[in-house]
C-alpha cells in the first residue's frame, strides 16, 4: 500500500472515532502562497475526515495552524495565539496541531514542549501528508505528537484539497530550494529542490478547467528551475506532451481549453533563461506581469546575499524582457538592512526601483534566521538604520504606484470577476492581467467571467471601473 492509500485508511478511521459526528476546525495560515496551497490540502483531509471549517474560534474542537519561518514576526504571532488557545484547551479539550516551516526548527519546538506543553501534534513540512495518522494518534491513543523529520524531501501525489475559490487555484509545480541566498530560512526546512511529474501538473489543471477554474498560479520557491534537477541528474522523464523544461510547461499549459489565465510565482532571475521569455511572450493566457524578486540592486549586497547576479545583469535582464514581452508589467521582493549593507549600497536599490519602475514591490525589514549564513555575519545592521531605509523606499514606491494607477485611467483592461467587494457588498471585485484590483457596479452573474472594464478613476490600491 502506497503511503497516500494508508493515510486515506487512517481518514477512515478518525471519521470512527468520532462516531460520524460533524466536528468543528479552524484553520490559521501564515506566509507564503505554497503555505496557503499546503492548507487547502490540509482542509481537504480534514473535510474527509468529518470535518467542518468555522471562522470562530470558540467553536472549534480542532485548531490547526500551518507556520512559516521567513520572518520574525511570523513567531510573534504564533506564540501570541497559543496563549489565547491555553484557555479553550483547559475548558473544552480543544485538539491542537501545528505544522509547517517554523516546525523544522529544533529550538521553536523546543519551546513549544516547554512552554506550550498542552498542544497535541507537531508536524513539519516533510510530514504534511501524514497528518490523518498523526491526528488518529493524538485522539485514539490520547498522547502527544512529534512528527518531524530532516530530509531532502518527497512528492505525495493524491491527497484530497479543499480549496480556498472556485475561479482562482494555485498550483504547486515544485518544492524546495537549492540556492542558499544567506538571508533565507527557506532551503533548511523545505528541503532540496524537485518537481512534480509534468503528468500530474497537467491533469489537475485540465481537472481545474473542467470544475470551471479560470485562472491558475503555478508555485514553487523557484518555478523557472522545473524540473532542472532532474535533468541535471540525467533521470529520465518519460516527457509528457514534450514537457522537459518550465518554458514547455508554460506552453502546455496554455493550449488546455477553458483556462484563461495563468501566472507563476516566483522566479529567480538567475534562471530566467530565453525560452521562458520567449513563453511568456508568446503565450496569450500567460499574464505579462512577470514576478522578478530583487533583494536588493548593489552587487556587492547581492553577491553576499548569494543571489549570483550583479545590479547589472538583472536590469540588463529587464530590458531584454520589456523589448520582447509587449505591455510587460513587473513586481519584486525588496529586503531592506541586510548585513553591511551601506547608506551608498542602499541608493543603489532605490537606483533600481526608479529605473524598473515597477508595479508592485513586496518590501521586507531583514529579519535574522537562526541557522543561516546571514545570520553569523558580524555586521548587522540597527533597526533604527532599517526602518528609516524602508520608509525611504516605501515612499518611492508609493509615488511611483500613483504614477502608474494614473496610467490606467480612460484605458480599457480585461479583468476576471472574483466576487463582491469586501467593503461594499454592492460592487463587484475583480484584476487585471497586472494583478490590480478593480472595483466596478455590474450583475452578480458576472462572477467567474472576463469583462472587458473601462477604468474611470485610480485610488492607491485600487482602480475604479465600468463595463
Ligand atoms: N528577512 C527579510 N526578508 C526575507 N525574505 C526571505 N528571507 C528574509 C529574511 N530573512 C523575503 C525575500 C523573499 C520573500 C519571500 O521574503 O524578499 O523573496
Ligand atoms: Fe530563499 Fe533564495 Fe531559495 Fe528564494 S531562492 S527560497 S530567497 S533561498
Amino acid at each position: 500500500m502506497n503511503e497516500i492509500e494508508a493515510q486515506k485508511q487512517y481518514m477512515k478511521k478518525v471519521r470512527k472515532i468520532n462516531q460520524n459526528k460533524t466536528f468543528k476546525y479552524t484553520i490559521l495560515t501564515m506566509g507564503c502562497q505554497l503555505n496557503e496551497n499546503d492548507s487547502e490540502k490540509l482542509c481537504g483531509m480534514l473535510e474527509q475526515m468529518g470535518y467542518e471549517r468555522t471562522e470562530n474560534q470558540k467553536e472549534a474542537d480542532l485548531a490547526l495552524f500551518n507556520t512559516c519561518c521567513v520572518r520574525e514576526n511570523a513567531e510573534d504571532k504564533l506564540f501570541g495565539k497559543l496563549g489565547e488557545l491555553k484557555r479553550l484547551k483547559e475548558e473544552k479539550g480543544v485538539i491542537i496541531a501545528i505544522g509547517g516551516c517554523m516546525m523544522q526548527e529544533k529550538h521553536i519546538t523546543d519551546k513549544i514542549k516547554v512552554s506550550y506543553p498542552f498542544v497535541d501534534i507537531l508536524f513539519g513540512t516533510h510530514t504534511l501528508h501524514k497528518f490523518p495518522e498523526d491526528l488518529y494518534k493524538a485522539l485514539n491513543e490520547k498522547k502527544k505528537i512529534e512528527d518531524v523529520i530532516d530530509i531532502d524531501g518527497e512528492i505525495y501525489e493524491g491527497l484530497p484539497i479543499k480549496r480556498d475559490s472556485h475561479i482562482k487555484a494555485s498550483v504547486t509545480i515544485m518544492n524546495g530550494c537549492n540556492n542558499f541566498c544567506s538571508y533565507c530560512i527557506v532551503p533548511y526546512v523545505r528541503g532540496r529542490e524537485r518537481s512534480r511529474h509534468p503528468r500530474d501538473i497537467i491533469n489537475e489543471i485540465k481537472e481545474l478547467a473542467k470544475q470551471g477554474y479560470q485562472e491558475i498560479t503555478l508555485l514553487g520557491q523557484n518555478v523557472n528551475s522545473y524540473l532542472r534537477v532532474e535533468r541535471e541528474k540525467g533521470i529520465e522523464f518519460d516527457t509528457y506532451e514534450g514537457i522537459n523544461s518550465f518554458a514547455t510547461l508554460l506552453k502546455a499549459i496554455n493550449k488546455i481549453d477553458s483556462i484563461e489565465r495563468i501566472r507563476f510565482v516566483s522566479p529567480h532571475p538567475k534562471d530566467f533563461t530565453d525560452d521562458v521569455i520567449e513563453a511568456i511572450a508568446t503565450c496569450d493566457k500567460v499574464c505579462k506581469l512577470v514576478h522578478l524578486p530583487l533583494q536588493s540592486g548593489n552587487t556587492k549586497v547581492l553577491k553576499e546575499m548569494n543571489r549570483k547576479y550583479t545590479k547589472e545583469q538583472y536590469l540588463a535582464l529587464v530590458e531584454k524582457m520589456k523589448k520582447r514581452i509587449p505591455n510587460l508589467t513587473l513586481s519584486t521582493d525588496i529586503i531592506v538592512g541586510f548585513p553591511g549593507e551601506t547608506d551608498d549600497e542602499f541608493e543603489d536599490t532605490l537606483d533600481v526601483v526608479r529605473k524598473v519602475n515597477f508595479e508592485q514591490v513586496y518590501m521586507f525589514i531583514y529579519s535574522r534566521r537562526v541557522g543561516t549564513l546571514g545570520d553569523r555575519m558580524k555586521n548587522q545592521i540597527p533597526e533604527e538604520i532599517k526602518h528609516r531605509r524602508f520608509n525611504k523606499l516605501k515612499t518611492l514606491v508609493e509615488d511611483q504606484i500613483v504614477e502608474n494607477n494614473q496610467k490606467y485611467v480612460g484605458t480599457v483592461q480585461k479583468v476576471l470577476v472574483e466576487g463582491e467587494s469586501k467593503n461594499n457588498k454592492d460592487l463587484l471585485t475583480g484584476r487585471t492581467d497586472s494583478n490590480k484590483v478593480v472595483i466596478f457596479e455590474g450583475s452578480k452573474d458576472l462572477i467567474g467571467t472576463m469583462q472587458n472594464l473601462k477604468i474611470v478613476s485610480e485610488h492607491m490600491w485600487y482602480l475604479k471601473g465600468e463595463i
